[in-house]
């Protein structure tokens, strides 16, 4: 399987292949590895919402190449349809607003405005790796010698342009020689930690365990983790976290049992528009991903359930957010606001 992406030392779950999108589909892995090809806007929208794709900077990535899809198809018409259908999909990962938000300023019309498309798309993915790698480097020195890490969710290559935040961090301390396990959550309801991060852990020779996530607080308690390390869907200015469903539980754990809480996301995560987590949207997925497992049935019929796909976490729990920058500490604002100033000054350069 060719799974190398801009990168040498990684994969990405995501690849532009003769004129069309190709996404690794993970709604079958660990079981089968195949890619699914999305040669309209629209399905790269459908592939967003029905978790083809998932991952904040993932899915902010699929969604430029989506546009690129757009402007190819019309070099001169507008294409407010597609910027608002792939904005639609996902609420709560604020790299998607941010990716359509990049693709908008190179958007006017003109003859090369799908080259001009296509180029920031792919500018976006060659730079998230670069981005998870330096996250890497970052993080990994926070990590102790021979450190058991518990992640939640997938937060990993499969999530990003490759390499992963959480599992970036992870895969650095492990190239470093620093890890001797991971204790992957297994992640109710989509199962992103027993599927998908001990798929790429397994495949990278990191050691992997995966816990159901009622187990967390059982190995706290026994000793067995050193620290917690966890992606992000999106930063409010004030340091409060959105991340999967299950992250808040894990931070009030480790603050509990005095282990690091550290969260790991590039700046494009960090939203200075949204004052504190109270106002993230959060996503609500469907009843069907909670009251069943594949085709079996696990709830009564006639009950009702939630499935909020996130939760957030009060910037008071976290130790560390870890962005391709370097590492933050609370408070959290100044810190926040510096990194976004120092990325839009850096964008200016660069354009
Ligand atoms: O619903 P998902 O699978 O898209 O949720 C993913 C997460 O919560 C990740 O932890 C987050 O997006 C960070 S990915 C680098």
């Amino acid at each position: 399987m060719s799974l190398l992406g801009p990168g040498e030392d990684t994969f990405t779950p995501i690849r532009w292949v003769d004129g069309a999108l190709e996404l690794l589909d993970q709604r079958q892995l660990p079981v089968d590895e195949t890619w699914v090809r999305c040669g309209h806007w629209r399905a790269v929208a459908d592939a967003i919402r029905d978790m083809v794709v998932r991952g904040a900077p993932a899915i902010g990535i699929a969604a430029a190449y989506g546009l690129a899809l757009a402007a190819a198809e019309d070099s001169e018409g507008d294409l407010g349809e597609a910027f608002a259908g792939l904005a639609a999909t996902r609420p709560t990962a604020v790299n998607l607003f941010w990716a359509l938000d990049r693709l908008q300023c190179v958007s006017a019309p003109g003859p090369d405005r799908a080259e001009r498309l296509l180029a920031e798309a792919q500018r976006i993915h060659g730079e998230d790796l670069m981005m998870c790698q330096r996250m890497g480097a970052h993080g990994a020195p926070l990590l102790p010698e021979g450190a058991r890490v518990l992640t939640h969710c997938n937060a990993g290559a499969l999530a990003t342009g490759g390499h992963g935040t959480a599992l970036g961090i992870i895969r650095s301390a492990h190239a470093m020689g620093r890890i001797s396990q991971v204790l992957a959550d297994e992640t109710r309801p989509f199962l992103q930690g027993a599927r998908l991060t001990a798929w790429e852990l397994h495949r990278d020779g990191i050691p992997v365990r995966v816990i159901t996530d009622n187990m967390a607080a059982h190995f706290m308690g026994q000793g067995m983790v050193d620290a917690v390390v966890v992606g992000t869907d999106r930063i409010a200015a004030n340091g409060d976290v959105a991340n999967k469903i299950g992250t808040y539980g894990l931070a009030i754990l480790a603050h509990h049992h005095g282990l690091p809480f550290i969260v790991a996301g590039p700046t494009s995560t960090i939203d200075l528009q949204t004052p504190d987590g109270a106002a993230i949207p959060i996503e609500q997925r469907p009843d069907r991903e909670v009251t069943h497992v594949g085709s079996t049935r696990l709830v009564p019929e006639a009950v009702g359930v939630y499935n909020p796909a996130f939760d957030v976490t009060p910037a008071g729990l976290v130790t560390a957010i870890v962005t391709e920058q370097g590492v933050l500490r609370p408070p959290f604002e100044a810190g926040l606001a510096a990194h976004v100033a120092a990325a839009s000054a850096q964008r200016e350069t660069t354009d």
